[in-house]
């Protein structure tokens, strides 16, 4: 499948009152999706960065923030955490494998480019750096990142956008 095969998949920037139900969408991503590349442990610490919502609602806020919605509702979403820089992409385990991945990235790339930056980056999580490959995005880096009592691998990843600024 893909998002041509579903003429319902849209995207949208973020609604007030929303921090909830993305809240639970980043929960249930980690929590079904990257079973094969972090342990339990890992994954718990990870999600528990939602456990606050009025907090994580006000991370979003802070950020652009673009949600893709399959027949009008939430499935996913997406941050540009600055003007180079991907922070949040997570997509409902229901609906992954079908699109909304890719119509989320092609709108924060399209949003980085409008603003002439010459390259975004990403800090990909192991069980999205393929997707990311698969986009044009290079590793340059490994990372440790600590996450409450635990340590989280990820790759800093960029992916040049032809923008008129040097990226740094
Ligand atoms: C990574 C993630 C956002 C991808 O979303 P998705 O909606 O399932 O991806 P899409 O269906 O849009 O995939 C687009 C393309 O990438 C490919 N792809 C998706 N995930 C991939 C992976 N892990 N490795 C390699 N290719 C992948 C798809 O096969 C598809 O290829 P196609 O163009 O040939 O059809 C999703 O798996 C997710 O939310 N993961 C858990 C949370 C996470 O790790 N987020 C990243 C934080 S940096």
């Amino acid at each position: 499948m893909n998002a041509q095969a579903n003429p319902t998949l849209a995207v949208r920037p973020m609604l007030p009152g929303e921090g909830r139900l993305l809240a639970e969408i980043f929960r249930s991503s980690i929590t079904e999706l990257t079973g094969e590349d972090y342990t339990e442990m890992q994954q718990e610490a990870w999600a528990a960065a939602a456990e606050d919502e009025a907090a994580f609602a006000k991370r979003l806020g802070d950020q652009l923030t673009i949600v893709a919605t399959l027949g009008g509702a939430p499935v996913g979403f997406g941050t540009l955490e600055t003007d180079d820089k991907i922070g949040f992409l997570y997509v409902h385990p229901a609906v992954a494998g079908q699109g909304v991945g890719a119509v989320l990235a092609d709108a924060l790339e399209k949003v980085a480019g409008g603003r002439g930056v010459a390259s975004l980056k990403v800090d990909a999580s192991d069980t999205a750096s393929g997707f990311f490959a698969r986009r044009g995005y290079v590793p340059q880096q490994r990372n440790s990142v600590r996450c409450g009592d635990e340590w989280l691998a990820n790759t800093t990843m960029h992916k040049p956008l032809g923008g008129k600024e040097t990226a740094q």
